[in-house]
């Protein structure tokens, strides 16, 4: 008896309501090719639309977590440099990175009674302190913070940033990762509608899948405007969880998959990109941050959970190769359109 036969035995006989599925090995280089339905002008043309959406000038600064009240956080947003930290009461605070005075980081500053203390001569910035330092406008949606950024934007400020529609928070569970690469936000983008290039470049992760629809080039409805794709989540060697899930762009930095039916349905990955601005090699960087809120309401989502500690190394490891390699690609996509 072969493998696949073999394979598709226990296929047969796996108990139905178990969220994973047995997976029968396959050859890679036997799977269907799918260059010809991933058109560059298709890809390029949702891209557009997803930028031609408006972001308010919101950018992703960081995970909520991240943002504390005992020590601020330093980062830059389209070449801007930012600070952050929590008020006495829990609330973001963001602004300029330099000090009013003499230009000192104050991503090194002491948080001292909700305000931030520059450790070169003491001066004292935050909401309503601090001559020459303004607070930038934030927006915390609970699992991300957002800054305003109007000048690097040049868009019409929105009031608060296009936050995709998420699990609610009692019965979700999410966690956030960053990285960051050298590219611009459309080549993030562009990777992820790219869902084609799913079981061929990561076939460690994804197996069997097909897109079962995707936009056109012109003329398309904001809901419309999204990829469906079926695909089975390689947990395990020889074990998947087939799913059903959208790709689409709420706004022009942000794509979202959500899992539209199987286990974890409702269940969103969430890909912004953030331009951090160049390098001192005068290239752009672009900070990837994934946020991924998992709906755990369902009850196959306990027995996933239950196997959590067996599978979790080996989902991690599947996890930080996706990441490198959806660099790589956003990267290259980067390199030869520079050159
Ligand atoms: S540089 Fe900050 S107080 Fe002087
Ligand atoms: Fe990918």
């Amino acid at each position: 008896m072969s493998t696949s036969d073999a394979g598709g035995r226990l296929a047969r006989r796996w108990p139905p309501g178990w969220p994973l599925r047995p997976l029968p090995r396959g050859q890679w280089a036997a799977q269907q090719p799918t260059y010809a339905g991933a058109r560059p002008a298709l890809i390029d043309a949702a891209v557009k639309r997803a930028q031609a959406r408006p972001s308010g000038n919101w950018f992703v600064l960081a995970a909520s977590r991240e943002i504390r009240g005992d020590r601020p956080f330093g980062t830059s947003v389209a070449g801007a440099e930012v600070v952050a930290w929590r008020d006495t009461e829990g609330g973001l605070v963001a602004g300029p990175g330099a000090c009013p005075h003499l230009g000192a980081p104050m991503a090194l500053a002491a948080v001292d009674c909700g305000a931030l203390v520059c450790r070169w001569h003491g001066l004292r910035v935050g909401p309503g302190v601090g001559a020459g330092w303004q607070p930038l406008p934030v927006h915390d949606d609970g699992v991300l913070a957002w800054v305003r950024l109007d000048a690097a934007g040049g868009e019409e400020p929105l009031e608060a940033p296009v936050v995709p529609a998420r699990p609610r928070r009692e019965s979700g569970v999410d966690s956030v990762a960053t990285l960051t690469g050298v590219c611009e936000p459309a080549d993030i983008v562009a990777n992820r509608l790219d869902p084609w290039h799913g079981s061929w470049f990561h076939p460690y992760s994804f197996s069997r899948l097909s897109v079962l629809s995707a936009p056109g080039e012109v003329d398309v409805a904001d809901d419309d405007d999204r990829f469906v794709v079926a695909v089975t989540f390689r947990v395990a060697p020889g074990l998947g969880v087939p799913v059903r899930a959208e790709f689409s762009c709420p706004e022009p930095r942000t794509v979202v998959m959500r899992i539209t039916d199987g286990e974890g349905a409702g269940s969103v990955v969430e890909t912004h990109a953030t331009p951090r601005g160049r390098g001192t090699d005068g290239r752009p960087r672009t900070a990837v941050i994934e946020a991924v809120v998992a709906d755990s309401g369902r009850p196959g989502f306990a027995v996933a959970r239950a196997m959590a500690p067996a599978l979790r190394p080996v989902m991690r490891r599947a996890v930080a190769r996706l990441w490198r390699d959806d660099l790589a690609y956003a990267e290259r996509r980067y390199q030869l359109r520079s050159m």
